[in-house]
């Protein structure tokens, strides 16, 4: 954890004493995690990037037991983590230093299920994929779906307004979260836990903490508008010569597969190569240079396979597509979906990762990875690119053997001018974090970060949550 350039000075918040101790303890009936191993796996993300050195985690289950800690906190002047899995990619979801880690793990239970609505309402810890498991029972599922849905909580999510695999189909999170319960610095519940769909009373405060990465609030319950499961669901992996191909055959899909097409998504060959060497997956195709991955899904099966059967044959015969496979069997739907969900986890076997993930627009997009490759060289392991082309996101990663700061120091800032001179953004769906807060003028007006500092001030003024992460310092 040696390579990450900690350039930043612990501010002046309290330390956690013995007394503060005694108080949490006695609040949570001993959900106070002292455990060094259990520390040590929230101090430390999911890349194994960051290490911060927290002495206390807690793990409250009511969200009274959320606001007694913040006031607490604001109170004493106690900097405060939120953490929900730990999937994070951008090291917002572990401390720098010592702040003290809430975290949502048992803050695991359905509140409500509308059947004629489709209404959700749980608590901000329930895990995504038990979320679906239980939708599904009920012929219903979660309008999102990520590779790390085992893990990930459902406030996590919301609070990294994350996007992921259904993204194409039902849209981003700042539409079918309905209403969110948040806890404020200081201690005070936000209940705008609407079920509604329509409401225009006044500004839409839910918005805030959408992607607002745990430094407004702590959200603590979610109302979320989840789609009937599909009675079809069927799954093409096709291979194609050139990115200009896999462009041809999204805009196909997009007329010929209209209102079936339910995700549309891309890795390239070295994707396929990292998948296949580390963890053993088999590529069901002949080599190619680029793989597209479609999915469908709709109420009528003859009528899906019809029109997908269609798309293929057009896409084959006029020569855009020179391989494909297809499943309409969950096992086999399954083993197509892992090619594509498992990328990350193979990668992280491949050597010291370098991840970005930008938005740009369509025709552009692929071309970085290009640039990058010839910027770097043999300095590089592997530049690979892959993502959610349906959603203009693509996730360029850069493996090393490992950190090598003067690698760093050729990928930016060289790379986010390059996203910034082409209209991108340089956190698609990950978030700031940590890692890129210093980056947000890349992405963003100066008038506009100016406006995030003052609402921050407005909601946290002594600055206790999850400081260090999202806003670049005032000095900047
Ligand atoms: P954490 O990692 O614990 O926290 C993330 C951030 O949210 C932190 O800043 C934390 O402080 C804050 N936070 C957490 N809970 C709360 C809360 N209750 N209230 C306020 N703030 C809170 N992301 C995508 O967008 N799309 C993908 O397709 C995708 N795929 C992934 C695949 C893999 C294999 C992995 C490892 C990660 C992937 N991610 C993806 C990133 C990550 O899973 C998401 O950002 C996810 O939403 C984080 O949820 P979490 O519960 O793990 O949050
Ligand atoms: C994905 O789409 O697989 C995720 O966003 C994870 C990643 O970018 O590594
Ligand atoms: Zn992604």
């Amino acid at each position: 954890f040696t390579h990450m350039q900690y350039n930043v000075q612990r501010l002046g918040f309290a330390a956690v004493t013995k007394e503060d101790m005694v108080f949490f303890d006695g609040l949570l009936s001993g959900r106070l995690v002292t455990d060094l191993d259990i520390l040590e796996a929230s101090n430390v993300d999911w890349l194994r990037t960051l290490r911060g050195h927290s002495q206390v985690l807690l793990r409250p289950q009511t969200t009274e037991e959320v606001s007694q800690i913040l006031r607490y906190c604001n109170d004493r002047n106690l900097a405060v983590n939120p953490q929900g899995g730990n999937t994070g990619l951008v090291g917002g979801s572990v401390p720098v230093f010592d702040e003290i880690i809430v975290s949502t793990a048992q803050m695991d239970n359905i509140i409500s299920f509308n059947t004629n609505s489709g209404v959700l309402i749980c608590q901000a810890g329930c895990i995504l994929e038990n979320l679906n498991n239980y939708l599904e029972e009920q012929d219903f599922i979660m309008p999102l779906d990520l590779g790390s849905k085992g893990s990930c909580h459902i406030g996590g999510n919301v609070a990294t307004n994350a996007g992921g695999l259904r993204l194409l189909r039902y849209g981003s999170l700042r539409g079918t979260v309905l209403g969110l319960e948040v806890v404020l610095a200081d201690g005070t519940v936000l209940n705008c836990l609407s079920s509604l769909r329509k409401d225009n009373t006044g500004y839409d405060l839910k918005q805030l903490f959408i992607g607002a990465e745990g430094t407004l609030g702590i959200i603590t319950a979610v109302s979320i508008l989840c789609p009937r499961k599909s009675a079809a669901v069927s799954v093409a992996l096709l291979g194609c010569d050139s990115f200009e191909r896999t462009l041809d055959i999204f805009k196909e899909s997009k007329s010929m597969l209209g209102e079936i097409l339910s995700a549309f998504e891309f890795l390239d060959h070295s994707c396929r190569a990292v998948v296949c060497e580390h963890l053993k997956l088999r590529n069901p195709l002949q080599e190619s240079p680029f793989y597209i991955l479609i999915e469908t899904s709709g109420s009528n099966s003859d009528h899906d396979q019809e029109k997908l059967n269609h798309f293929l044959e057009k896409v084959m015969s006029c020569g855009l597509v020179t391989d494909g496979t297809m499943a309409t069997e969950e096992n086999k739907i399954k083993a197509i979906w892992a090619l594509r969900e498992r990328i990350t986890e193979a990668l992280v076997h491949d050597g010291f990762l370098y991840k970005y993930d930008i938005s740009l627009p369509l025709e552009r997009i692929y071309e970085i990875v290009t640039v990058m490759k010839d910027r770097l060289g043999t300095r590089a392991k592997r530049v690979v690119g892959f993502g959610h082309l349906g959603d203009g996101n693509l996730h360029l990663n850069i493996v090393a053997e490992a950190f090598d700061q003067q690698l760093l120091d050729s990928i930016e800032p060289y790379l986010y001018e390059w996203i910034a001179q082409h209209c991108g953004s340089i956190s698609a769906e990950h978030g700031l974090g940590f890692k890129k807060k210093n980056f947000i003028h890349f992405s963003k007006p100066r008038a506009a970060v100016q406006i995030m500092q003052q609402m921050k001030v407005i909601l946290d003024p002594k600055g206790i949550l999850n400081p260090y992460k999202t806003l670049p310092s005032f000095s900047q």
